[in-house]
């Protein structure tokens, strides 16, 4: 039985507002809403409370570069987000920013304390700076040669070839990455806090808060290699708020971005009478708070965030619950796939409430990555939802409506089948919990099989041909409705917008967890309308071809996956080749078949220029070509390479041709 009316408090990560939100971002904001719908549905009191992340020197550099205000700029994204969130049915209870008076207060209370129980010093560190901008230089800001593998061009806090860490200074020929000049090494005075003295309230900490064994894992690696005192000040110009009793000192980002979370609470409790402030973040409070966080942000809630809360006199988190992050088809997110998928594209050409399931059937309580795949996509939607789950109303709603009026039976023939379903209420209600969504998902498709047996058997549309044998009809039917009702209250937290129009059409006011289990007996129905459609593989292709073209334009080129390193262009071998013979390929209006002399060897190329260039003229030319692209095998044979042309296409192509002077097989520079 759901045990009493508990009090919990739930964030996601405060997403980071100097971009728009994608496909992983959604990961973690459908994860926290189901588990919160679901304690809701549950009969909890649950608050679910998120803001944007909207400080830091990526923020203040975009905003800069854009000719913008960073308040500007993360409004903008802010909006976006909430758009999104709400497009895919994420409900928060409080959506605020972190860059609100709130905040600042919080962040204020919580540092005059840190200092009053002597966790915070000050310590004056090294650091680049770039005095063509006048600022200090975040290490990812400077670029250089890895001082152990010697490999050129790499962040100035890790490199990408050896895995070395180490930090800007050690970097040989570093550049600053804003104005391309060498940066010089500056003292500057920096704020601590001392995280190195709370290894043991952490320990205590981690063992009362039912963490996942991988995220137990990782701690126990931090805290193997030692605890480091925590630098918490940032140097002006910084977009943050300014340490108190300093001119020029900026808390970092990550200080006030977890404070965010008790600040949009405050904000809700400022404008909600009913709830106190300190009923949930008072030492000693009695209400559950859960941290749900992507794998890459562990750190800062599992050690930082944990130990600031004690040393000013908070509650700590119950708990810290970590998911891993999207692959696409098996790979990260890329652009150039067509894989980095905005939020919005998704949302432009498919139904949320889909996304909502398939990430619901792939996610459990540990950090292991999640894949979409778009075919096991498709399979799994049209599959599981439409082919199995919403086919069972459908398969009943008529004969109820047509024959009986819309009036269900007053009993059902099979309470035993029934009974199946109402009897793993309580597993399924623990898998939500627990976060085995997965689980849950399977255990509520077994059912679902289930119950289309239970109509295949029965035959209604067989029975209903003999008049005498009418009321079975309708008891058949309102058994199967009731199964499926029963699988929708499970999945109302996963499909709310699913669940509610089978509620409506079920002629109910709401739902709680409990109805599952008991059945709706002697009450009218509406008409069925379908709930859901197949999911179309056009559908998928468009939003891969226009994530494709949204982000081939230049303009947000904020991500850095759009670029290729030096070293990747180096990789393109461009020689000059002489064209020695060109024609005209059979049954190809558009090609033209070259013979490449490219110095050491001939080539066979086909090239799309044939309603540009008269083959003729062509020969005796000299071109650029891509060398050592691999052979494609073509309808017409096999292409050995790639000729380099400019231009919209047609007749409006232009060979890219050297100067006079320039031989075959000469490498391009
Ligand atoms: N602003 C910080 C969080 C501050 S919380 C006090 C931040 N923002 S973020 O926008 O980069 O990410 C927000 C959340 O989305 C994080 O939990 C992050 O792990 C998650 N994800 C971002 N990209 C993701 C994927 N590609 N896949 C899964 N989750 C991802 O971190
Ligand atoms: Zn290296």
């Amino acid at each position: 039985m759901p045990d009493k009316q508990r009090k919990i408090l739930v964030t996601s990560a405060l997403p980071y507002v100097n971009g728009s939100p994608h496909m992983g971002h959604m990961i973690e904001y459908i994860q926290t809403d189901i588990w919160v719908r679901f304690q809701k549905l549950r009969g909890h009191n649950c608050i679910y409370v998120c803001a944007s992340d909207a400080h830091g020197t990526p923020i203040m550099l975009k905003a800069r570069e854009l000719g913008i205000t960073p308040e500007q700029l993360t409004e903008g994204f802010s909006k976006e987000f909430i758009a999104d969130f709400d497009d895919f049915g994420i409900e928060f209870d409080n959506f605020h920013t972190t860059h609100s008076p709130e905040n600042e207060a919080v962040v204020g209370t919580i540092y005059s304390a840190l200092r009053e129980s002597g966790d915070i010093y000050t310590r004056t560190i090294e650091q680049s700076y770039d005095e063509k901008e006048g600022m200090f230089l975040p290490d990812r800001f400077v670029r250089g040669t890895c001082p152990r593998c010697k490999t050129e061009d790499q962040y100035g806090d890790a490199c990408e070839n050896c895995g070395a860490t180490y930090s800007p200074e050690d970097l040989i020929d570093p550049v600053s990455v804003l104005s391309g000049t060498t940066p010089v090494t500056r003292e500057s005075e920096h704020y601590f806090f001392k995280l190195s003295e709370y290894e043991e309230r952490l320990r205590n900490w981690m063992s009362d808060a039912t963490l996942d064994k991988n995220v137990v894992a990782k701690l126990d690696e931090w805290f193997e290699a030692g605890l480091r005192d925590w630098d918490i000040s940032r140097d002006a110009p910084y977009f943050g708020f300014q340490i108190p009793g300093t001119e020029d000192k900026y808390f970092y980002v990550w200080l006030d971005a977890p404070v965010g979370y008790i600040a949009s609470f405050r904000n809700l409790c400022d404008r909600d009478g009913s709830l106190n402030f300190d009923d949930y973040w008072s030492e000693g409070s009695d209400a559950e708070v859960y941290h749900f966080i992507g794998k890459d942000i562990m750190y800062f809630h599992t050690l930082f965030w944990p130990a600031v809360l004690h040393g000013a006199g908070f509650r700590t988190p119950t708990s810290v619950y970590a998911h891993g992050f999207l692959t696409i088809n098996g790979q990260k997110m890329s652009k150039s796939r067509g894989t980095f998928i905005k939020a919005r594209t998704y949302l432009d050409n498919l139904n949320p409430q889909f996304l909502r399931y398939y990430y619901a059937a792939k996610l459990g309580p540990t950090i292991e990555d999640i894949d979409l795949n778009f075919e096991d996509f498709i399979a799994r939607v049209n599959s599981d939802l439409v082919g199995k789950l919403i086919n069972i109303a459908s398969r009943c709603a008529g004969f109820i409506s047509k024959r009986f009026d819309g009036q269900l039976s007053d009993s059902i023939p099979d309470p035993a089948l029934f009974a199946e379903f109402a009897e793993v209420s309580e597993i399924i209600a623990q898998h939500f919990e627990r976060r085995e969504f997965s689980k849950a998902m399977r255990q509520v498709m077994a059912l679902a099989d289930k119950a289309n047996r239970y109509i295949d058997e029965n035959k209604p549309w067989v029975t209903i041909k003999d008049e005498n044998r009418s009321d079975e009809v309708q008891l058949v039917c309102t058994q199967g409705l009731n199964m499926f009702r029963s699988l929708m209250v499970y999945l109302t937290p996963v499909i709310p917008a699913v669940a509610e129009g089978a509620r409506a059409f079920l002629g109910e006011e709401s739902w709680c967890w409990k109805d599952a289990s008991t059945p709706l007996l002697g009450t009218k129905i509406n008409k069925f309308k379908p709930l859901l459609t197949r999911v179309e593989a056009e559908h998928v292709q468009a939003l891969v071809l226009q994530s494709q073209e949204s982000t081939s334009v230049p303009k947000d080129d904020s991500n850095d996956d759009d670029m290729i390193s030096i070293d990747d262009f180096m990789k393109v071998d461009l020689r000059i080749a002489r064209i020695e013979k060109a024609e005209p390929v059979e049954d190809a209006d558009k090609l033209l078949a070259l013979t490449l002399n490219v110095g050491d060897s001939t080539r066979n190329v086909f090239a799309g220029i044939k309603a540009a260039y008269d083959p003729e003229s062509l020969v005796g030319r000299h071109v650029i070509v891509v060398a050592n692209l691999a052979p494609r095998k073509m309808r017409f044979g096999v292409s050995e390479g790639m000729v380099l042309a400019a231009g919209p296409g047609g007749e409006d192509i232009f060979l890219l041709s050297p100067d006079d002077g320039a031989k075959a097989g000469m490498r391009v520079k």
